[in-house]
C-alpha cells in the first residue's frame, strides 16, 4: 500500500495576495496581551467606546420579540431603504429611491461588493493616500490596480481635485474618496470635490464616496457630501455610509450603498449571492436610531472633539512628533519618523515596541500607506487616552 502523500492544497492566487487587515491584527495582539494578564492601552481601536442608542437596542430587542428573525430582501428591509433615501434627500438633495438603496453587512462590505461589481483586470482606482487599509485589497481582490495620490501632512491630508485628475488616465473606472479620512482626519473641501466628480462624470468615471465618519468633523469644518451633487451627475456617484461609527454599532454589522441603479443592482445581485440580506432585528435597530438616535450622535461627537484637543496637545508635548490637529474622524495620525532608532525604524518596528515597551497599542501607518506615522485612535475614555499619550511619550524618550 502507499504511503498517503501530505501535501497542502493551495490556495487561490486572490486569496495568497490578501493578509489580515493590520488594525485587527494589532486589535488582536493587543487582545491577547490584555488576556495574559498585561495591563494595555489599547489606542489602536477603531470603535466608538459609547453603547448603542438605547432607541437601536430596544427596537432590535423588540423585532426579536416579534419574531422578526427571518429572511429579509437581499437589499435590506424596505423600512431602512426608504428612510435611508429620505434622509439623503432631506439632507443633500439627492435623487436616490428606496430602490437605489441598498443595506449591507457593514460598509465595508458594501464597498467589496461595488469593487467586484465594477472593476476587471488591468481597471485603475485613484485613491488618495494614506488609505484605508481595505481599500486597495478590495480593488486588488477585484483584479484592479489601486493607483496612489499622497495627501500631505502640511494642510492636514487634504483632497486636492487638481492631484485627483491629475491621476487619471484611460484604465481608470473609479475614484476612491474617503472624507473624512480613516486615517489622516483629512477631508475634502465642497470645490474640490465639485471639481472631481465633474471631471469623473465627463470620463464615466464612477466616483465612489466612503462618507463612514462624515458626522465627525471638527474644528468648524464642514462636511461635503456626494449626496449633494448625485443630483446633477446621477450616474456616476456612489455614496457609502455606516451605522459603525454614526451610532457607535459597529458590532451589528449595518452598512449602505446609494447610487444609480445600473450599477446597484449588480451590486445588490452580488450581495444575494454572498450574504443574503443583513442582520433582519440589526437593520430595526439601525432604523431606530437613524430616526431617534441624533442626540446620541451629538453626545458622542462632542465629546470626541475634546478628545481630539487633548491628544492633539499631548502629542504637540513630544520632542520629535508632529501632528495636525486632524480635520475629522476620530483618529490623530502623528509622524514618528524623528523618533525612529535601530530596532524602532519604521511604523511597524516603532509600533511593535511601543506595544511592548509602553504596553501602548497603535496602528503602524504602513498599514495605511505611510510608514513615517502610526495611527493613534482618540475612541477611547479621556483617562485611557492620558495613561497611553504619557506612556508612549516616556517610551520614545528613552535611548534606544
Ligand atoms: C474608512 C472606512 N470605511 C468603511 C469602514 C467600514 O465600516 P463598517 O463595515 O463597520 O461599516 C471603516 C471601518 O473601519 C472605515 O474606517
Amino acid at each position: 500500500m502507499t504511503k498517503a502523500v501530505r501535501s497542502i492544497p493551495r490556495l487561490s492566487r486572490r486569496a495568497l495576495g490578501i493578509g489580515e487587515s493590520a488594525t485587527l491584527e494589532v486589535a488582536r495582539k493587543a487582545k491577547e496581551l490584555a488576556a495574559s494578564g498585561v495591563s494595555i492601552v489599547d489606542l489602536g481601536v477603531g470603535e466608538p467606546d459609547f453603547p448603542s442608542p438605547a432607541c437601536a437596542v430596544e427596537a432590535a430587542r423588540q423585532a426579536l420579540a416579534d419574531g422578526l428573525t427571518r429572511y429579509t430582501p437581499a437589499a435590506g428591509i424596505p423600512e431602512l431603504r426608504a428612510a435611508l433615501a429620505g434622509r439623503y434627500a432631506r439632507d443633500f438633495g439627492a435623487p436616490w429611491r428606496p430602490s437605489d438603496v441598498m443595506v449591507a453587512v457593514g460598509g465595508k462590505s458594501a464597498l467589496f461588493e461595488l469593487a467586484l461589481a465594477l472593476l476587471d483586470e488591468g481597471d485603475e482606482v485613484v485613491l488618495p493616500s494614506p488609505y484605508w487599509v481595505s481599500f486597495p485589497e478590495h480593488i486588488r481582490f477585484a483584479g484592479a490596480r489601486p493607483v496612489m495620490v499622497p495627501t500631505s501632512a502640511g494642510d492636514g491630508f487634504r483632497i486636492h481635485a487638481e492631484a485627483v485628475i491629475a491621476a487619471l488616465t484611460p484604465a481608470t473606472r473609479a475614484i476612491l474618496l474617503n472624507s473624512p479620512c480613516n486615517p489622516t482626519g483629512g477631508i475634502v473641501a465642497g470645490e474640490d470635490l465639485r471639481e472631481i466628480v465633474a471631471a469623473a462624470a465627463e470620463r464615466d468615471i464612477v466616483v465612489i464616496s466612503d462618507e463612514t465618519y462624515e458626522r465627525f468633523l471638527f474644528g468648524g469644518q464642514q462636511f461635503a457630501s456626494a449626496a449633494a451633487l448625485a443630483a446633477l451627475y446621477p450616474e456616476t456617484i456612489v455614496v457609502v455610509g455606516s451605522f459603525s461609527k454614526t451610532y457607535a454599532m459597529t458590532g451589528w454589522r449595518i452598512g449602505y450603498a446609494l447610487g444609480p441603479p445600473w450599477l446597484l443592482r449588480s451590486v445588490m445581485d452580488i450581495q444575494s449571492h454572498a450574504t443574503s440580506n443583513p442582520t433582519s432585528f440589526a437593520m430595526w435597530g439601525a432604523l431606530a436610531a437613524l430616526e431617534r438616535g441624533e442626540e446620541d450622535v451629538r453626545q458622542m461627537v462632542a465629546e470626541f472633539a475634546s478628545r481630539r484637543d487633548l491628544v492633539a496637545a499631548a502629542l504637540d508635548e513630544m520632542p520629535g512628533v508632529s501632528c495636525r490637529p486632524p480635520d475629522g474622524a476620530f483618529y490623530a495620525f502623528p509622524n514618528l519618523a524623528a523618533c525612529y532608532r535601530p530596532g524602532r525604524q519604521g511604523s511597524a518596528a516603532m509600533a511593535s515596541y511601543l506595544l511592548e515597551e509602553a504596553r501602548v497599542a497603535v496602528v503602524p501607518g504602513l498599514a495605511f500607506g505611510a510608514d513615517d506615522y502610526v495611527r493613534i485612535s482618540f475612541a477611547t475614555s479621556r483617562e485611557a487616552l492620558r495613561e497611553g499619550l504619557g506612556r508612549m511619550a516616556a517610551a520614545l524618550d528613552r535611548r534606544g
